[in-house]
């Protein structure tokens, strides 16, 4: 395994792969890895002869005022890590090598950026959008994968793939949960024990979207009345959203049916976490 930091040595060593027609596949990460991430790493190293994850918290999806200086940095451990999912490159560059002087392009996927999360953090899919686009023209890969566990985001770069003729296959993976339902997540080292139980309520409340549903609700307003009702008796969690649209279009849909996805953000204590789930 070896960890590069330079974007232009990358590329260079990356293309003699690609021209003895070895298969490519990208994990884009922030760090501070978990079995969420190990996940993708090992899909990729299934589907491919090269794996690439990259590690960088990337400044352009930060807010201001959001967690960014403060996000967790464990190297060493995401570097072995990386090693047990089997990665051969780790593309480790500094915000310099990303964003060097005079840095003025953005990519904006419309219209799915500005719901849901983007609602609540403006600019932070123009910053994912941008960073992702980057990172598929530095690696040039066959696929990338994505967790479902960001389902507003995946859907967001499946779009910009489509939309900028960008040749890379886009594979979005299952949410990894702990034993108890919640969904693994870097900000999770914020909460303390007594938040970690309250962070229940986010799989809790999807699992009772899912329990109505079965049981023949139809009506979102509904479930989603229930699900507000079952958060709300947790002292710290405050709602950003909770919401059932289209998965294709992010849209709000009024009676569940196929293809549609019940999303939710909450804040626990001042940790924002998200979850979702897909009615297929
Ligand atoms: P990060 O939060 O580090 O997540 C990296 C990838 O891991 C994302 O595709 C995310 O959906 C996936 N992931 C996170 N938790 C997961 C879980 N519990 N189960 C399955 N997959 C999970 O998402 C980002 O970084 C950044 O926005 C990035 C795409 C790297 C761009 O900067």
């Amino acid at each position: 395994m070896q960890i590069i930091r330079n974007p232009k040595k990358l590329s260079e060593i990356l293309k003699k792969y690609r021209s003895k027609g070895k298969a490519i596949g990208l994990v884009p990460t922030m760090g501070a890895l978990h079995e969420g991430h190990l996940s993708l790493l090992r899909q990729a190293r299934r589907e491919n002869n090269i794996v690439v994850a990259s590690i960088f918290v990337n400044p352009t999806q930060f807010g201001p005022g959001e967690d960014f200086s403060r996000y967790p940095r464990p190297a060493a451990k995401d570097i072995s890590c990386c090693r047990k999912g089997g990665v051969n490159f780790i593309f480790y560059p500094s915000v310099k090598d990303m964003y060097p002087q005079g840095f003025s392009t953005f990519v904006t996927v419309e219209g799915l950026s500005s719901v849901l999360c983007g609602e609540h953090r403006p600019g932070h899919f123009r910053g994912v959008a941008t960073v992702v686009a980057k990172l598929f023209n530095i690696v040039q890969p066959d696929s990338a994968y994505f967790g479902q566990k960001d389902a507003q985001q995946a859907i967001i770069i499946k779009r910009m793939v489509a939309d900028l003729n960008i040749p890379v296959k886009v594979r979005v993976m299952p949410t990894i949960r702990d034993k108890e339902g919640l969904a693994l997540s870097s900000r999770n080292v914020y909460l303390s024990l007594a938040q970690r139980h309250d962070a229940l309520v986010l799989s809790g409340a999807l699992k009772l979207a899912r329990h109505l549903f079965k049981s023949g609700v139809k009506d979102s307003a509904k479930i989603i009345g229930s699900m507000k009702k079952m958060i709300k008796g947790k002292k710290s969690a405050k709602i950003d959203y909770v919401a059932i649209v289209d998965l294709n279009n992010l849209k709000p849909i009024k009676k569940i049916s196929d293809n549609c996805l019940i999303t939710l953000a909450v804040r626990i204590g001042k940790t924002r976490l998200i979850d979702n789930t897909i009615i297929a």
